[in-house]
């Protein structure tokens, strides 16, 4: 299975990073292919906390990792990252494809000013908004360019001018802004980060043709996809599986697996519609529980029901292949549980997610409730980790029956807790 590519199917935070350390122990190449250090993704490792906002997750594997062009790339965050790791002795090979972005402090600055404005959507505030905005205006600043920039500084100087009028224009900010501070900065960048400017896409290509394994690791989830999401409370980037291809410069016909991962309930961060979220004082046990609270910015999440509306939606949208179910220990004592089957919408059951923002405001979801379970005990977990699935409580089986029949996907992970190795294959 040569290359297979990780996504999640909800607001992001659905466990990516644990589902993608476990699966990349036989990859060749691991690569990031959007977004940027908006993410967050968590690996637990001998009761070792690793979080990674840039690199594949795969670092600490220490394999060759890649970050493919359609990112945006904070160098400041990742170098920042890189430095993490090799005080753990960690030294991963690092390509960073040339056609990706680079992530300024223009775009911290414009994303900031929204967020404090009151007016935005609740963005992490790294600047990626503004990154990939001026990206698509054609003023951006790409890896490639760190070996000429004396000969981008007209565009630099566009992007500057630009952000000068924004912040003054939009948000009543003066703010001194010089182009050569700014080109001063990519100097300093091109001597820590030069060295890893390749071509991603030639990399992976020639990867596969070789019969190689690559993991190409998703960021945010599908509802947070600029087109398919709830736009506008999305991020700027598509998460979907097809974005890959783009992203990274393969076929769509080179991708052999898309594995998508959901929490056994939902989380979002940020504003927007959220049909299943929780009542109290449910809501602040299952926070408390699965420690939900952001991995980038130590926000409390919402926490929500299983959405199936929602999740079958970004099946379809990903033509996910297999499903992994994590946090299922976190839902352990609450009972019953329930999961949203439609949504009710003036009167009418709508079965697929509405496209419309508007709908999906209003719509009430329309819950069966199943028999919770109770905490695992050691034995029953190791007993479940060789791989003996009935040993589990018979509610704890039920319910991941029950969603696999609904997803019409199989359920080929479930994860019951936080370590590497509490991941049940199915
Ligand atoms: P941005 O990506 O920082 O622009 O934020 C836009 C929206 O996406 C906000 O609601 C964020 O909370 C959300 N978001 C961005 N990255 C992540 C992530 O990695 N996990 C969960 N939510 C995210
Ligand atoms: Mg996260």
């Amino acid at each position: 299975m040569p290359a297979i590519i990780i996504i999640g199917l909800q607001w992001g935070d659905e466990g990516k990073g644990k589902i993608v350390d476990f699966i990349s122990e036989n990859a060749d190449l691991a690569v990031r292919y959007q977004g940027g250090a908006n993410a967050g993704h968590t690996v637990v490792l001998n009761g070792k906390t690793y979080r990674f906002h840039h690199l594949p997750v795969a670092a600490l594997r220490g394999k060759h990792v890649c970050l493919a062009s359609g990112m945006v790339i904070d160098p400041v965050k990742l170098l920042e990252e890189l430095g993490l790791l090799n005080k753990e002795g960690i030294r991963p090979k690092l390509t960073i494809d040339g056609k990706a972005h680079i992530v300024l402090d223009v775009h911290k600055m414009l994303d900031e000013a929204e967020e404090s404005s009151g007016k935005g959507v609740g963005t992490t505030r790294r600047g990626i908004g503004p990154a990939y905005t001026y990206k698509a205006a054609r003023v951006g600043i790409r890896f490639s360019d760190l070996a000429e920039i004396e000969s981008v500084k007209p565009r630099l100087k566009k992007a500057v001018d630009m952000t000068r009028a924004l912040l003054s224009d939009v948000y009543n900010m003066d703010v001194e802004l010089n182009v050569e501070h700014v080109s001063q900065f990519l100097y300093d960048v091109a001597s820590k980060l030069g060295k890893y400017v390749g071509d991603v896409s030639l990399l992976v290509n020639e990867t596969l043709d070789r019969g190689g394994v690559v993991i190409l690791e998703g960021a945010q989830g599908t509802l947070l996809d600029i087109d398919h999401g709830t736009y506008p409370f999305v991020t700027s980037s598509n998460t979907t599986a097809g974005a890959a291809c783009n992203s990274v410069g393969i076929g769509p016909k080179r991708v052999d697996e898309v594995i998508g991962v959901t929490k056994a309930y939902t989380t979002r961060v940020g504003k927007g519609p959220f049909p299943t979220e929780m009542e109290e004082p449910i809501a602040s046990m299952v926070r408390e529980k699965g420690k939900e609270y952001g991995t980038t910015t130590g926000r409390p999440r919402r926490v929500g029901w299983f959405d199936a509306v929602a999740v079958k939606y970004s099946i379809m949208l990903n033509g996910a292949t297999s499903v992994a179910v994590t946090k299922v220990d976190c839902l352990s004592g609450i009972d019953p549980v329930k999961v949203c089957l439609a949504y009710e919408f003036n009167g009418q059951e709508l079965e697929n997610f509405p496209s419309s923002l508007h709908v999906l405001e209003k719509c009430k979801p329309v819950y069966v409730e199943l028999e919770g379970w109770r905490d695992l005990s050691e034995k029953e977990k190791i007993e479940a980790l060789k791989g003996n699935f009935d040993v589990l409580p018979k509610q704890l089986r039920n319910y991941i029956e029950f969603l696999e029949e609904l997803l019409a996907r199989p359920i080929k992970y479930v994860s019951i807790g936080a370590e590497r190795h509490e991941t049940i294959v199915r």
